[in-house]
């Protein structure tokens, strides 16, 4: 019945025109109960690699205030996580992001990184560490604020242990262990 088939057409582009038309006056929807669906535990294992030294260093200075003392330093990374604690191991991912030397005593970093995982199950997933880190202590934990993707929503904590330290150019190797809880 060609009538009623080109009804159809017409009463779609009668809505959409209204739908168009439509003044917005809200830019938010109404409050709905937040139902959160069941969480996961996941635990990562990986050890991260701060190297100043080399031609291609993971960690660069980008403010160091004229005092005595290295408080006040600001150090940018996008450091190589790797499955086993040589360089030479795995490439699982890499932490970016910003640490400041952060006490007067120069010995507790706060630590604003992303670390983003670039293989397997979580390629193209993130944590966000937003922690202090007391460098002078050699297990320390770290809180996990939140994540992207397959991390959304997370929420948990690291524990890190230095596997290595070069005291005269700043290199370190440190084991991560994270739990993590999410969606
Ligand atoms: C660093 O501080 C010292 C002592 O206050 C001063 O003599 C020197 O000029 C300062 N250097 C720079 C680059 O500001
Ligand atoms: C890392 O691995 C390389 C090559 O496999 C080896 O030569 C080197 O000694 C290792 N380094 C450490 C610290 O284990
Ligand atoms: C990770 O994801 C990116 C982007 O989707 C893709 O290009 C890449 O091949 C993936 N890597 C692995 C090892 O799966
Ligand atoms: C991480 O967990 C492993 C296995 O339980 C353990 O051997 C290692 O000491 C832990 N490392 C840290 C930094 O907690």
């Amino acid at each position: 019945m060609p009538m009623e088939k080109s009804l159809i057409p017409a009463w779609i582009l009668v809505l959409t025109t209204a739908i168009a038309l439509a003044p917005s006056l809200c830019y938010y929807n109404d409050d709905r109960p937040y139902v959160p669906p069941p969480q996961k535990q996941t635990y990562l294992h990986f050890f991260l690699h701060d190297t100043f030294s080399g031609d291609y260093p993971s960690a660069v200075f980008v403010a160091d205030p004229n005092t005595t003392t290295a408080f006040g330093q600001v150090t940018a990374v996008d450091d190589p996580l790797t499955i086993g604690p040589n360089i030479t191991s795995e490439v699982i991912g890499n932490a970016r992001g910003l640490w400041v030397l952060s006490a007067q005593d120069a010995a507790t970093l706060m630590v604003y990184m992303d670390f983003e995982f670039t293989l397997g199950e979580f390629n193209g997933s993130s944590i966000s560490v937003f922690s202090r880190n007391p460098i002078i202590e050699l297990e320390r934990e770290l809180a996990v604020v939140g994540g992207r993707e397959k991390f959304r929503m997370a929420q948990g904590f690291a524990r890190l242990k230095t596997y290595f330290a070069n005291f005269r150019n700043g290199d370190v190797i440190v084991e991560y262990n994270v739990t993590v809880i999410h969606y």
